[in-house]
């Protein structure tokens, strides 16, 4: 397995990393057998990857304390851990509470990367929290943060889904910042208008989340109708047939299936999955330093490994990139998926 630079730190992550949130399960992801969160992260390290994502707000809490069950036994310094605190727990005060509980539950006594899960404002924090609680300044949250770096409990800092005002307001407090982890896949290319060229210009490792749209980009379903309901929130989907969607845009179903098809069609005439031709994709991509795929088994976390190995023709890039570039146009540079385009949580 590759390992990358973290943009022009020295945090190495393997190309391909591990998204643990559907680990511990929950309404989102449905049922999770910790014994294949188990064989997914032994059968991950003996294939050479290191890179573990996972967040506190995941499956409320569970994804992390899963991570950590699995991780026991594995030597601490043959894997990278990624963690990520929510906007509504970076107030200086609790801060550091937040950190620890995230130690307990990984088992761990320090945290390889640990990042500000979206933007600190209070729109942002409304999401995690239905009571809004005061919205802490940038720099006492990132003075914070350097504090638990200094005693040792994170080793870096990083941000997620900072689009690039909120990367320089938080580069602004003097903190080196080594990761944006932001969404990024054939059907979700809003990256490329602004944010990845800028963490490209200031060495900032891209972790790209989703590769596979979260099945989308898979043979699994004839139609957009038979993903599952959870999947459907985003804004390639019209809000007003969903009532989980709180986007309220119109959709683009018509630009996402076709965008869907073609990718099947490409991966055909190559004798590849579609999975596999979209995950290279994303990791042939200029700046991206690691690609997150989640993997429910051991199967397909095999499957996704392999398809890391394989290179694509610059050929074959600039085809998938053509024929999506109707959707990314229809969906716009908006790097938030889950909201309507005026409320973006990333700016
Ligand atoms: N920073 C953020 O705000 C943020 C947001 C989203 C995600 N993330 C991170 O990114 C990670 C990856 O995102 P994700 O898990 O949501 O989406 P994903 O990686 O695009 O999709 C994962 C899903 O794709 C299916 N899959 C995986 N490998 C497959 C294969 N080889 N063949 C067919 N289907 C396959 C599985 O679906 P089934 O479940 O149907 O089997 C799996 O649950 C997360 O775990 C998380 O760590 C971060």
């Amino acid at each position: 397995m590759e390992l990358r630079n973290c943009g022009s730190s020295d945090l190495k992550l393997s190309a391909l990393g591990v998204g643990c949130w559907s680990f511990g399960g929950g309404e989102y992801w449905g049922e999770q057998a910790q014994a294949d969160a188990d064989q997914v992260v032994r059968r991950a390290v003996d294939l050479g990857i290191t890179y573990f994502d996972t967040a506190e707000s995941y499956n409320e809490g569970r994804s992390e304390s899963s991570l950590g069950r699995a991780i026991r036994g594995i030597p601490r310094d043959r894997i990278v851990i990624g963690t990520k605190i929510s906007p509504s727990n970076v107030a200086p005060d609790v801060l550091p509470r937040h950190c620890e509980d995230s130690l307990k539950r990984l088992g761990t006594e320090y945290i390889d990367l640990y990042m500000v899960h979206w933007p600190i404002t209070p729109h942002s924090i409304g999401h995690f929290k239905e009571q809004q609680t005061d919205c802490p300044s940038v720099q006492e949250t990132f003075t914070a943060l350097r504090r638990l770096q200094e005693q040792g409990k994170v080793r870096y800092i990083g941000v997620s889904n900072f689009a690039a005002p909120k990367l320089r307001e938080a580069l602004d407090t003097g903190t080196m910042i080594v990761v944006d982890q932001l969404p990024y896949s054939l059907v979700a290319r809003a990256i490329e208008h602004e944010i990845l060229p800028q963490c490209r210009e200031l060495g900032i490792g891209v972790v790209g989340y989703m590769p596979l749209w979260q099945g989308l980009l898979t043979e699994r379903y004839a139609g957009l109708d038979e993903l599952p309901v959870w999947r459907r929130r985003t804004r390639h989907f019209d809000a007003r047939k969903n009532e989980l969607a709180r986007h309220g845009e119109g959709g683009a179903e018509e630009e996402t299936w076709q965008a869907v098809l073609a990718v099947r069609t490409i991966a055909r005439e190559l004798g590849r999955s579609t999975a596999e031709v979209a995950l290279r994709w994303t990791l042939q991509g200029p700046g991206i330093s690691c690609v997150l795929a989640g993997a429910r088994s051991r199967q397909q976390l095999e499957a996704n490994v392999e398809a890391a190995g394989e290179r694509l023709s610059e050929e074959v890039v600039q085809r998938l990139a053509a024929e999506t570039e109707a959707l990314k146009k229809k969906l716009g540079p908006s790097c938030d998926y889950f909201e309507g385009t005026a409320n973006d949580r990333t700016r």
